[in-house]
C-alpha cells in the first residue's frame, strides 16, 4: 500500500505553489480532523472510498484518490487543448488529492457482511469535514473554494472544480463497474461461503488495492483461482 501513498505525497510535493504544497502534504502526512475529539475506527490507508459501491476494499480510498489524481491533470490538458480553457495545475492536483481524505472517518469494518459500512455514530460527511479541516490548517481561500466546488453541490465557479468534479465522477463510475464486473464472477466463491467483500480487502493487503480489479475481464475460472487463496482471510 505505501506504493500508492508514495505516489500521492510525489504529487503533493509537485505542487509549486508553497502554501497549496504545505497545507496539501500536511494533511495527506498527517490526516487528522484537529476541530473534533472524535476518532476513525477505520485507518486512512485501510480505508474504503465507498462501503458498497465502488473501491469498496481495504485501501480503495487510496486508490480511488491516485485514480482521481491522475485523470485531473489529464482532463485539464484535455480541456485546455480542445477548449482552450487554462486550469491552474496546483489546484488541480491538491483538490484531487484531497477531495475524499477525511472519507474514512465515515466507516467501521462490517463484521456480518464482510468489508466496511458506515458508522451509527457519525454525522460530518467528508466534503465538509475536508473544507473545516483547510480552514483551521490556514488554507489559501482559492484552494478552499475548488476543494468546495469539486462534490458539485454548487454551480462551478472554478474550471479547477469543474475538472476535478468530472474526474471524481470518472473513477467512482470506472470502479463501480470494475466491482460489479469482478464480484460477478466472485459469485462462485460466495456459494462456497466465502464472502467476495472479504477476499477483495485481503487481496488489496496482500498484494495492494492497485491489483484488485487486474483480472476483472479475465475469464470466471481464471478469477476464482486467483482469489480463492485469501477464502481463510
Ligand atoms: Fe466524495
Ligand atoms: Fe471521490
Amino acid at each position: 500500500m505505501g506504493g500508492i501513498l508514495d505516489k500521492l505525497i510525489g504529487y503533493a510535493e509537485s505542487i509549486s505553489d508553497e502554501s497549496i504544497r504545505k497545507v496539501t502534504l500536511g494533511i495527506l502526512t498527517q490526516p487528522t480532523l484537529s476541530f473534533l475529539d472524535a476518532k476513525p475506527i477505520v485507518g486512512f490507508l485501510d480505508s474504503p472510498a465507498a462501503p458498497r459501491k465502488h473501491h469498496s476494499f481495504s485501501g480503495g480510498l487510496l486508490l480511488h484518490t491516485i485514480g482521481v489524481v491522475e485523470a485531473s491533470v489529464r482532463i485539464r490538458e484535455y480541456v485546455e487543448m480542445v477548449y482552450g480553457l487554462k486550469a491552474d495545475r496546483d489546484l488541480v492536483v491538491a483538490a484531487a488529492l484531497l477531495h475524499d481524505i477525511f472519507k474514512f472517518y465515515q466507516y467501521r469494518p462490517d463484521e456480518i457482511e464482510g468489508g466496511y459500512k458506515p458508522r451509527e455514530d457519525w454525522y460530518l460527511s467528508h466534503d465538509y469535514s475536508i473544507i473545516g479541516e483547510l480552514a483551521r490548517r490556514g488554507a489559501p481561500e482559492k484552494l478552499i473554494r475548488v476543494v468546495a466546488e469539486v462534490h458539485g453541490i454548487q454551480p462551478f465557479t472554478t474550471i479547477e472544480g469543474l475538472i476535478v468534479h468530472l474526474a471524481d465522477s470518472l473513477d467512482a463510475r470506472l470502479g463501480d463497474i470494475l466491482q460489479q464486473t469482478l464480484q460477478g464472477k466472485l459469485r462462485a466463491l460466495d456459494k462456497e461461503g466465502c464472502n467476495p467483500y472479504k477476499v477483495m480487502s485481503e487481496k488489496a493487503r496482500s498484494d495492494g488495492p492497485e491489483k484488485v480489479f487486474e483480472r476483472a475481464f479475465s475469464p470466471v475460472d481464471v478469477v476464482v483461482s486467483e482469489f480463492k487463496k485469501y477464502c481463510g482471510g
